[in-house]
């Protein structure tokens, strides 16, 4: 290439820089800054724009091969200009070609449903993907006043996005106090293994040991860290009774004081809510499938979520967790424990069944066995179901950090 056309190439992007800053400029609203260079056009950076309305400007750029090169690049990156900023307007999302990519999402995780692994497995991809995972000091509080409400939704709308907050709490309306509605993910499992595990967990812990345990609930009294599930079931103990029971459906249904109380209305919500509001809800016991979903659904997020979830070396974290001393409630137990549930379950089946039906639209095999009986007409073995990982509620998340730097 003759030393002008190379000349000519780089005033070629110049030009294209140019123009980038103009495109910059305008969209800031600072308007066009006026050269410094008196309005004399020269072939260096501005002479096209100067061209467009001032055709003699145009002639020395004329017959330089670098500078059409520079001309096609510009014309380009016009064009992706335009293509970005008016081709949505004029013509609504192009067709489901690229999935859009919500830079706001919530993961307002259940309790004892996974989301240890899975928070675990976010650390790892922020930093892969380069997104905000903002997570909360805050393990024990699930609902909120109005204002405590608003203050955390205007505290999230702040993060940098593309954020993923993720904190044990009640659906938050984010429209309701004029936020844009982020996307919501959660992940639930059967309603009497998350009771289960809870139970156990909130006595003895997991493989920390007992030991950390007893430091963390020192307040726990004797009797009832040896209180006997089927007692505290029989015997219609708080922990094993409505309201206490009640458990999933509030993170879906939301802040309203009736969104706590056991019952249709709830119920009905908190459905809608999944509906209108939640991209995902998986399913614990599918956990593998939720991922890929969610690597499907939310690639800026989740891509390659499940070879760093299967990874040997990644493996071995989540698999620290085992819940301790459990003991498998009677038959009658576990049949009472049903019907106080009732209404989990109902939940937990539609979800489950949406969970299935997207599977299978995204050509999943889903292991889906005939309707599942009402729990009133099968004694059932909730322990024998496979348990991944089990996550706690209420700790401090530093041991996770710590685990992730070695
Ligand atoms: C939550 O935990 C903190 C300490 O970690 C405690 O001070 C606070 O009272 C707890 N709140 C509830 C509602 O249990
Ligand atoms: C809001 O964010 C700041 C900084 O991240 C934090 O210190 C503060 O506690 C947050 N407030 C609430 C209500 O979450
Ligand atoms: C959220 O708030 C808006 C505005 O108040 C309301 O129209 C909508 O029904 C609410 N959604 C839920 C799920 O509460
Ligand atoms: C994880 O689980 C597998 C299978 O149960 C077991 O072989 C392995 O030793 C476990 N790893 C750790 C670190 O506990």
């Amino acid at each position: 290439m003759a030393q002008g056309e190379i000349l000519g190439l780089l005033q070629g992007l110049i030009i294209c820089w140019k123009m980038l800053e103009m495109h910059v400029i305008n969209t800031f609203g600072e308007g066009f800054r006026e050269d410094s260079n008196g309005g004399q056009p020269m072939c260096v950076g501005q002479c096209v724009f100067y061209a467009s309305w001032d055709r003699d400007a145009l002639i020395p750029c004329i017959g330089n091969v670098g500078n059409y090169i520079g001309w096609l690049l510009f014309i380009s990156i016009l064009l992706v200009f335009v293509g970005n900023s008016t081709y949505l307007d004029d013509h609504g999302p192009p067709p489901q070609k690229v999935l859009p990519f919500p830079s706001q999402v919530v993961y307002n995780r259940v309790g004892k449903c996974g989301s240890r692994t899975v928070v675990l497995l976010l650390r790892i991809l922020s930093e892969k993907h380069g997104f905000n995972l903002v997570t909360s000091d805050i393990h024990n509080k699930t609902r909120l006043t109005k204002n405590e409400q608003m203050e955390l939704i205007k505290n999230i709308s702040t993060a940098e996005q593309p954020y993923l907050f993720t904190r044990h709490v009640h659906f938050l309306n984010f429209s309701r106090f004029g936020g844009d509605q982020p996307v919501y993910i959660n992940i639930i499992r059967d309603p009497v293994n998350r009771f289960l595990s809870n139970y156990f967990f909130r006595r003895f812990g997991d493989w920390r040991g007992e030991q950390n345990h007893m430091i963390r609930t020192p307040n726990m009294r004797q009797e009832e860290r040896y209180l006997d599930i089927n007692v505290c079931i029989l015997e219609n103990y708080p922990e094993c009774s409505n309201p206490k029971l009640f458990y999933i459906i509030p993170y879906f249904c939301g802040q309203h004081p009736r969104c706590r109380e056991p019952g249709e209305w709830a119920l009905e919500r908190a459905k809608l809510n999944v509906n209108e509001n939640f991209l995902l809800v998986g399913i614990l016991e599918e956990l593998e499938d939720v991922l890929l979903l969610l690597e499907r659904f939310l690639p800026h997020y989740f891509k390659d979520v499940l070879s760093i979830y299967k990874n040997p070396e990644h493996r071995k974290l989540g698999n620290l967790t085992v819940t301790v001393k459990k003991t498998v409630p009677s038959p009658e137990a576990i049949q009472i424990l049903y019907q106080r549930m009732r209404y989990e379950y109902e939940f937990y089946y539609y979800v489950k069944e949406q969970f299935h039906l997207l599977k299978r639209k995204f050509g999943l095999k889903s292991h889906i066995r005939k309707p599942s009986p009402r729990p009133e007409f099968f004694i059932p073995s909730p322990l024998e179901t496979e348990e991944p990982i089990n996550d706690e509620e209420e700790d401090d998340e530093k041991w996770l950090e710590d685990i992730y730097k070695r």
